[in-house]
């Protein structure tokens, strides 16, 4: 079944079915205010932070309920309905929607019986509120009389956890008062004029741009008795009955009364936000004006649209395009911006960065907005510690120099996280090296930044005392250590056992660091750099290589993870595409572990993590074997591995296989099976469940992943081969032998790209000849300075 499709030119994804497998969201705001949205207009709201700073309900794991509801009633016949289609849910034959989910604003048209809803749900640009913007439309010939009701359901208090099970003392901190246009909710309102004003937030829930004829502050009085959001007594009735919350459930309701002639629209906006009294007022006031909304969504237009103009790609295939334009790009900000904090799926009790996550969610936005990386590249570095290590979680009130180590009780405490996992820094190299690759800054390696507890460092120091981290906590054979994860959530290998992934991660740091060195002229550390690439090369051959397979690790206790006579997860997808990423591997070794995985790993919906799934033979410190067979960890297809599959098929030249992985686990691809992916077509999940499981081909945990920034790199580095390094760019696209060619529109280092790559013998990767505004280059590499203000590029390959 298909339920919608993509429009590029606008960037949207239009949902024409409202009946979804799944409440398909979207994302509005920025990190000061964000909003989830579904499809049904299910989802909440927050300032800042999903657990800390909750301003309406959701209840997770319950579809989509509530949200920002509108509710239309027709008061001539009492009959009544919601502008997007649930919760009230008419039938479909009568009801008719469309969902179009944009860059920062959703918008729901809907058409019952002679009357056209059409709401717009946006963030404005850079602030810290919500609009609703509705506009009503009579479709008949006669004359209407409707009636609109806003509603959105406060929570207790920000703290969403404790909103959700401290009733018996969130219940009655707060209440609501109606101020004309206006439900403003108060929690603990009496320290507003005592002891502590910074306890105290009020909110409020406005109608601009038309009358309130009626109002309530209470969800019991707007709901009824036994009733839900599907059909409150107070829309059935036409009237909401004034009361107010004092202690139990508040909420924000207000009813305006409109007549339509046949033909005649009406607009108006409802407003959310968290303000004090008379900020709502003047926010109401110039929400009068019925075209400021307008304004502002072109606005938000503006605002992402250029930032995703930065690269635009045209190839034959239109879901490559339609993700790599828009919907990838869009997630990979998504995930910059919220981490794993705030989804339908994640509450947001993490009160912070993952290490890990946030250093590899950079990746996905280098490309686009090399300014905007820098700063999170900055502040994730302030993560790390003096001696080496990095904090598993950055808090949100990050305080470098100042912050306990994950050595300390306090830490522990205050995080969760009990000690220090492999692989953290280690993603500070390949992102650090593609900003200054993209950007050309290589001045910042000389920025001081401070460590985490004390003291400060250059960039580069920093990115050596990762590399100190790495050799300080070695195991056996000398391999780094797996400590208490490595990229692995569920590999518990020790300080004692060892880590093929971050060994491999380590070979490639210790690549990066030779190129810095060398550009910095720093012969020692170039030197040592080199040395001990070399050493751990040859510990690597002698330990990690199992004959026709990278091995996983070695547990404390001597034994090998993932060799071929083990009877379960004998084979680990990312040790084979890591050796060809980080090099270790050369041309031939690379294709044959590749070939492996393509035997025993690959399935039609993408390569599995690791397979046979663990049921018996999981050793000690293997946590995936909590999982059901092929799920998450488990030998499930863990899309962000996918990522780095697809770069490496690219890096050995081989696109025919790049694109055929990349379209395996493609959401826009999998737009005609939305019954068996069940999640929205335009986002990547987590994980696919895999073949032990009789729901193969299902997806879960949407938009905060891993997944959209390493797949943006494999298309954007992999199969487009945008490899730029510090003194230029060099071209190397990976393509299906089908293409005969492509274009890409690139801004670099502030001067525009067109590239046309041209692939009349049909090959896969490779090229013959580049053509630099017209002069022919040398390889196919264009050095930054031929660059002008605009290049024409052709590419033969
Ligand atoms: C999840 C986690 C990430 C981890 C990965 C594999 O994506 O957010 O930190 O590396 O799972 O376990």
């Amino acid at each position: 079944m298909t339920y919608g499709h993509f429009d590029a030119a606008a960037r949207e994804y239009h949902i024409t079915r409202p009946d979804t497998p799944a409440p398909w969201a979207n994302y509005l705001g920025s990190p000061a205010y964000g909003a989830i949205i579904s499809n049904n207009a299910g989802g909440y709201s927050f300032v800042k932070s999903g657990a800390a700073g909750r301003l309406i309900r959701y209840r997770f794991n319950e579809q989509d309920k509530p949200g920002r509801y509108i509710y239309l009633r027709d008061d001539e016949t009492g009959d009544f309905w919601s502008a997007s289609w649930q919760p009230v849910g008419k039938p479909l034959d009568a009801y008719k929607s469309v969902c179009k989910h944009g860059t920062g604003y959703t918008v729901l048209e809907s058409e019952y019986k002679g009357v056209k809803a059409e709401v717009c749900y946006y963030v404005p640009h850079n602030a810290e509120r919500e609009v609703w913007r509705v506009k009503l439309t009579n479709t008949g010939q006669a004359k209407r009389r409707v009636s609109a009701f806003g509603f959105a359901e406060f929570t207790c208090e920000s703290y969403y956890e404790q909103d959700q099970v401290n009733l018996q003392y969130t219940q009655f901190i707060t209440r609501t008062y109606f101020k004309d246009s206006f439900i403003l909710q108060t929690i603990n309102e009496n320290c507003l004029n005592a002891v502590n004003e910074s306890r105290v937030e009020t909110r409020f829930f406005g109608l601009a741009g038309a009358g309130v004829d009626s109002y309530c502050g209470d969800r019991a009085a707007f709901l009824g008795k036994y009733r839900d959001y599907g059909n409150p007594v107070s829309v059935e009735n036409g009237k909401l009955d004034g009361t107010l919350n004092y202690n139990l459930n508040p909420c924000g309701a207000l009813h305006t009364k409109l007549e339509l002639a046949p033909g005649e629209s009406a607009s108006f906006a409802f407003l959310l936000g968290q303000k004090r009294e008379a900020q709502a007022k003047d926010l109401i006031t110039r929400y009068a004006d019925t075209a400021l909304p307008d304004r502002e969504i072109n606005e938000l237009k503006t605002f992402w649209h250029g930032k995703l103009a930065n690269l635009t790609i045209d190839t034959p295939d239109e879901r490559f395009n339609n993700m790599v334009n828009t919907w990838n790009a869009y997630q990979c900000f998504i995930t910059f911006n919220w981490s794993r904090a705030a989804s339908l799926i994640y509450c947001g009790q993490r009160n912070g960065y993952g290490y890990r996550d946030t250093v590899q969610d950079i990746q996905g936005i280098i490309h686009l907005d090399p300014v905007t990386a820098l700063e999170k590249i900055k502040f994730m570095v302030s993560g790390q510690v003096s001696h080496g290590g990095a904090l598993p979680l950055v808090k949100y009130n990050h305080n470098p120099g100042k912050e306990n180590k994950p050595e300390d009780a306090s830490y522990q405490k205050e995080t969760g996280h009990p000690s220090y996992r492999a692989d953290d820094t280690m993603w500070l190299f390949p992102t650090v090296w593609k900003y200054i690759a993209e950007t050309g800054d290589v001045n910042i390696l000389d920025e001081n930044i401070p460590y985490a507890d004390e003291g400060s460092d250059s960039l580069y120091n920093h990115l050596l005392k990762a590399i100190d981290f790495s050799l300080n906590h070695l195991g056996i054979h000398g391999l780094p250590a797996g400590l208490h994860a490595d990229w692995n959530d569920c590999l518990r290998l020790g300080a004692n056992g060892v880590s093929v992934f971050v060994a491999l991660q380590l070979y490639y740091a210790f690549e990066i660091m030779t190129r810095f060195a060398a550009h910095k002229a720093d012969a020692g550390t170039e030197k040592r750099m080199s040395e001990l690439k070399a050493r751990f090369g040859k510990i690597i051959e002698e330990r990690c290589w199992g004959g026709d397979r990278f091995v996983r690790g070695v547990t404390e206790h001597g034994e090998v993870v993932g060799k071929k006579t083990d009877p379960e997860a004998s084979l680990w997808l990312n040790p084979q595409s890591w050796a060809v990423i980080s090099g270790f591997a050369d041309e031939g070794r690379g294709k044959a572990v590749m070939e492996l995985v393509r035997e025993q790993l690959n399935t039609k919906y993408g390569a599995r993590l690791m397979a046979p799934s663990y049921r018996k033979h999981a050793f000690d410190g293997a946590l995936a074997l909590l999982f059901n067979p092929s799920t998450k960890e488990n030998g499930g297809i863990f899309l962000q591995s996918q990522g780095w599959l697809v770069l490496a098929e690219a890096l050995l030249g081989r696109g025919g296989r790049a694109f055929e992985y990349y379209l395996e686990s493609c959401p826009a691809a999998q737009n005609d099976i939305a019954d068996i992916r069940l999640m929205e077509p335009y986002v990547y999940s987590q994980f696919t469940e895999s073949v032990d499981s009789p729901f193969e081909g299902r997806s879960h945990v949407h938009w905060l992943t891993g997944t959209a920034s390493t797949v943006m790199v494999g298309c954007v580095e992999g199969i487009l081969g945008l490899r730029p390094d510090l003194n230029g760019l060099r071209l190397s696209p990976a393509i299906p032998a089908g293409w005969s060619g492509f274009t890409m529109e690139k801004v670099f280092r502030g001067k525009k790209l067109s590239i046309k790559v041209k692939n009349p013998n049909g090959k896969e990767g490779g090229f013959t000849k580049l053509y630099v505004n017209g002069q022919a280059a040398e390889g196919n590499y264009i050095p930054a300075a031929i660059l002008k203000d605009e290049n024409e590029i052709v590419l033969e390959m």
